[in-house]
């Protein structure tokens, strides 16, 4: 290569390298990037990363240079005498192996404080979300609260987070970049007499609102590039209005309003149990916050094939409501509490659970407030009425491997839901009115 070329290539690397830096770090919607960290958690580790590259980029730019020159300045020439031999030399051996020992103590020190800083005991006070990682969606629990979500969660600014994460299959990995990195996401062992079950630790102080995305980043079967999460750092006022929304569960606003102007219509409260839908994990200790159990206000139990018939009656095509059944109609009218009907009444409930109904499953994603999520299917698609009816009708199509059955296909070794095309665009109407 010519001296020329081998300058120009050497320009152009440096350029690119600029480049990439500076598309790092000149603002930009990165939405995911480490680089503008939004918690304390995040800050103390990009200290770490800033402490250890600049070190290393020294020492890349200063042996670089020094070996450019030395073959530069030292290349064969005609009738050159032979450079000076330093081999052998006590100096320069000590100072060689003296600065380099320097230099890793000055990034091990900081290093260490930061692991040790960044791993110990919540502080009084600490908001406690129980993480649970699931082929393929995130389950988060707040037990203090009684309240659990799915695929995303909503945590106060400038409080103090722990985030306890275990798995209930395989092993995650949870990583929301802009809050701080990455922790692994175990399966929980079992827990023998008063032990304390043993999960991973992430604790972070947001102080920044905002939404922030993050997804599984250890790979955990077909479909783990489609497990991701939403956090949303909101005002103190905002998280509490959530939580009294979380708790109170699924009623719609046109079911409210609808129930407001039925005579004797008991609006949902709670659930039945007031337990944590498919509750798998260690036993609440705190009291239990929500009003008293009472019975659900589903309507007079009818006849399955009754319900099933009178939603059935006409085709998917006509543009008209279906017939109301009679039973229905003290509390369901809109294509909303249709819906709701017809999910209660089939197979979703078996691995669904939503607040404040009797849908108390615990294999798929908690359903709670669904509508006031960005994705469906843990990420799989914009949460928009045809992709979640597409997702009811064939799961697999939009992320293969999924667990949940389509309408025509099984999955996760269960059999096929048959729902019906009005089936379907009711169930989505109704999940999607649940916010
Ligand atoms: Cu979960 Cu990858």
């Amino acid at each position: 290569m010519s001296k020329f070329r081998l300058r120009r290539a050497g320009g152009l690397f440096t350029l690119a390298a600029l480049l990439f830096v500076a598309a790092c770090e000149a603002g930009g919607d990165f939405p995911q990037t480490t680089f503008r960290p939004v918690s304390e958690l995040g800050e103390k580790q990009n200290a770490v990363f800033y402490n250890t590259t600049w070190w290393t980029v020294g020492i890349m730019v200063l042996v670089e240079v020094l070996l450019v020159y030395v073959i530069w300045r030292y290349r064969e020439k005609p009738d050159a005498p032979r450079p000076e031999q330093i081999h052998g030399n006590t100096k320069l051996e000590i100072t060689w192996t003296v600065i380099p020992s320097i230099i890793v103590v000055l990034i091990a020190v900081p290093t260490i404080l930061t692991i040790f800083d960044t791993q110990k005991a919540a502080p009084e006070g600490a908001l406690r979300i129980e993480v649970i990682g699931h082929q393929w969606w995130w389950e988060f629990r707040y037990p203090e609260e009684g309240i659990v979500a799915g695929n995303q969660f909503y945590v106060p600014v400038d409080r103090t987070v722990e985030l306890r994460l275990h798995s209930a299959d395989v092993v995650h990995s949870f990583w929301i970049p802009k809050l701080g990195g990455k922790r692994d996401v175990n399966p929980q062992p079992a827990v023998t007499g008063d032990r304390e079950p043993h999960t991973n630790q992430i604790l972070f102080t947001p102080h920044e609102e905002g939404a922030y995305t993050g997804q599984c980043a250890e790979f955990c079967g077909e479909a783990h590039a489609i497990m991701r999460m939403v956090a949303h750092v909101v005002s103190e006022a905002e998280y509490d209005e959530w939580v009294e929304q979380m708790r109170t569960g699924s009623t719609s606003a046109d079911m409210l309003t609808q129930l407001a102007r039925t005579p004797g219509a008991t609006a949902p409260v709670g659930d039945t149990t007031g337990a944590v839908a498919g509750d798998s994990a260690p036993p609440r200790t705190q009291p239990q916050v929500e009003p008293p159990a009472t019975e659900q206000p589903l309507p007079a139990p009818a006849p399955a094939a009754q319900q099933v018939g009178a939603i059935r009656a006409p085709t998917g095509l006509t543009p008209q409501r279906p017939p109301v059944p009679a039973v229905m109609v003290a509390g369901a009218q809109t294509d909303a509490e249709l819906g709701r009907e017809v999910f209660l009444s089939k197979t979703c409930v078996a691995c669904h659970a939503i607040k404040g109904t009797r849908a108390q499953g615990a294999l798929g994603p908690v359903l709670t407030r669904f509508g006031t999520r960005p994705w469906v299917g843990a990420g799989a698609a914009t949460n928009n009425q045809a992709n979640v009816e597409q997702w009811i009708r064939n799961p697999q199509s939009m992320k293969p491997g999924t667990l949940m059955p389509g309408a025509h296909t099984p999955g996760g070794g269960m059999p096929p839901t048959d729902l019906t095309e009005q089936e379907i665009r009711l169930i989505a109407t109704y999940l999607r009115s649940l916010k």
